[in-house]
């Protein structure tokens, strides 16, 4: 949550921060700040609402001096969104500027200890505390002071800091959130991300945890907290600029939607070979895998939900019986796993502070950890046993579309990968599983090529008060994700339901004209859904049905009927997922939201 940038080097720097600062704002929208040190002072802009507020406020950046400065994106944790509690923090004699991501856990206790000496505090939030432990414990020199500072700092953290007194520095930190360095010709830059740098370098440094950055115009040192130097890897970004860019899209999200068969491909491609599934990133050996008794599946958000239907599938595949855990919830419940548990962590960001601590805890019990990470070098990637990427490329919109749909796609190769180590898949599924895989890009490209008829009812629909999504089995994991979707970007309410528990309290909420979206893919249960469907209509329910063509008796029981290509049953939440985030999309682009950017959220959930 909340981006940070910087810039020192020759140009002027407040243009670039607050375009790097727009690649970033995915990360929270809610205020916009920056400082720049102009020769003679530190000069704060800062700005309540998304970055176009500051940068109309600044003439794009325009109207402020400088070639070293720093940046901030927020989602607020301490402090409402204000144009006090935005970011940058000055210290109390306007001498030091502090951006940071993260939480200082111990901020009351370091603000009483300060406000005991006199020191005046401005806002609300947890960061100002370091521009002020900075101010009072310095003695001449800047990075001493910031260690110092560090030591007394209980939490997470990406700082960047700059002082009045020496324009030709930044300073740098990460503890365990994350911050990269652009390496530039005479300028350097930090973000929290590549994206807000990919236009002016692909040269970086990763920081570790602890690591200090000294930034200067033509050098950069990293250095731990006893001041050794460390020798750090220059890592060179492949990413293609135009992925983080709309590319004559209105949305981010659109753009996403309409990248899925290229990501899928991108993921399982260069993941089978000779017709058989090769995860080299797996170190497990045969025997640990026959070992496991348990499969532990640990994220948050949508990276859940695809864990809900890894759980149908891993179960019918492996034979093992499969935990899906919140990990929000997993930490604190005393779990019962072991070294015999295998544990699976899904998340695109790679950086969701509760996926990363249940993570923890999961490898404190001794279990091996296998993550799905889309950002490579993120820390749930580089602290887990071993790591399967899936190639989406960057994602921007907030309501994730192709992370889900590619991470999907690798509990699949890893469903077919383990079942045929463990012996639980016969040959002839084993080919017909990476048959339907392969041929998923080709399927989704057609479904997406008849969006507009999802447009269509969308039309029909926008203005629902409530909606509610039902399915069973694999089909009721699917509904989580599309009625998520739904809600998160147009706010209408919307439920989830399996389908057969709907008469056990919920379908008294079911009037004249409610809309139900009935998925209806799983073949084996197309009875019961059917009479599911029925129950509703009876009540005066409007029911969209998702179904497969070769099942077109649907339509007897539904008002419409959103109809996909076939695949197995295993895979059809990779067709069926599509429909719904169109639906979604359209309907929040009919109710006028700002769907890349829906209200109280953040795409990067750094905070517990
Ligand atoms: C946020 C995002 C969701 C995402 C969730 C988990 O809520 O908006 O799209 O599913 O975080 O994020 P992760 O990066 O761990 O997948």
């Amino acid at each position: 949550m909340c981006g940070i940038v910087g810039y020192i080097g020759y140009e002027q720097a407040a243009p670039l921060l607050l375009s790097s600062l727009e690649k970033l704002e995915y990360r929270g929208y809610d205020s916009a700040g920056v400082c720049l040190n102009d020769g003679e002072n530190l000069v704060v802009k800062k700005a309540k609402g998304q970055l176009k507020v500051l940068k109309e406020l600044t003439n794009d950046g325009k109207t402020l001096k400088g070639t070293v400065g720093i940046g901030h994106t927020r989602w607020a944790t301490h402090g409402e969104p204000s144009d006090v509690n935005a970011h940058p923090h000055l210290s109390d004699s306007e001498r030091f500027a502090v951006v940071h991501n993260g939480i200082i856990e111990n901020y009351i206790q370091l603000k009483e200890h300060l406000s005991a000496k006199g020191v005046a505090f401005r806002s609300k939030t947890d960061t100002e505390v370091i521009a002020q432990l900075i101010e009072y414990y310095y003695k001449g020199n800047l990075v001493d002071t910031v260690i110092k500072v560090l030591s007394k700092l209980e939490g997470s953290y990406a700082l960047g800091v700059i002082s009045k007194d020496n324009p030709d520095e930044i300073i740098a930190v990460r503890k365990e959130s994350p911050l990269i360095i652009g390496l530039g010709e005479n300028e350097n830059y930090i973000a929290s991300d590549v994206t807000a740098i990919l236009a002016k370098t692909r040269k970086i440094y990763r920081l570790e945890n602890n690591e200090i950055a000294i930034i200067k115009r033509d050098g950069v040192k990293v250095v731990d907290t006893d001041k050794e130097e460390i020798a750090k890897e220059v890592e060179i970004v492949n990413w293609d600029i135009s992925a983080a860019e709309k590319g004559g899209y209105e949305h981010f999200m659109f753009k996403e939607i309409m990248e899925q068969p290229k990501a899928i491909r991108d993921t399982v491609a260069p993941r089978i070979k000779d017709g058989r599934v090769v995860l080299d990133e797996i170190k497990l050996t045969d025997e640990q895998l026959k070992g496991f008794n348990k499969i532990n599946i640990l994220a948050c958000g949508s990276a859940y939900h695809v864990g809900v239907v890894a759980k149908y599938v891993f179960e019918k595949v492996l034979r093992k019986p499969v935990e899906v855990d919140l990990a929000s919830e997993f930490r604190y419940r005393d779990p019962i796993i072991d070294d015999k548990t295998l544990t699976v962590v899904i998340s695109q960001s790679g950086e969701t502070a509760d996926t990363k601590e249940a993570m923890k805890e999961a490898q404190r019990r001794g279990s091996h950890v296998i993550s799905i990470v889309n950002v490579v070098g993120s820390a749930i990637a580089t602290e887990s046993d071993d790591v399967i990427y899936t190639w989406a490329g960057p994602e921007i919109a907030v309501a994730t579309t192709k992370a889900y749909s590619t991470q999907l796609a690798v509990i699949y190769l890893m469903a077919i990968y383990f079942g045929d180590k463990l012996g639980t898949i016969s040959g002839e599924d084993y080919q017909m599983y990476i048959s339907e895989l392969e041929q998923l890009p080709e399927k989704i490209t057609k479904i997406l090529e008849n969006k507009e008829n999802i447009q269509y009812l969308a039309s029909q629909n926008f203005n629902s008060r409530d909606v509610f999504f039902i399915g069973r089995n694999i089909d009721y994991a699917l509904s989580l994700e599309g009625s998520l979707k739904l809600k998160e970007i147009s706010y209408i309410h919307s439920e989830a339901y399996a389908a057969g528990e709907l008469k056990h309290g919920t379908i008294s909420l079911i009037e004249q004209g409610t809309l139900v979206i009935a998925l209806a893919t799983h073949e084996a249960l197309l009875g019961k859904i059917i009479s599911n469907i029925e129950e509703v209509q009876t009540r005066g329910a409007n029911v969209i049905g998702v179904a497969c063509e070769n099942h077109p008796e649907i339509s007897n029981v539904t008002q419409s009927t959103i109809f996909l290509p076939q695949t197995c049953d295993m895979l059809l939440p990779s067709l069926a997922v599509i429909p719904l985030q169109l639906f979604a999309y359209y309907v929040a682009s009919l109710k006028g939201c700002d769907i890349d950017k829906p209200r109280n959220l953040a795409k990067s959930v750094t905070v517990e």
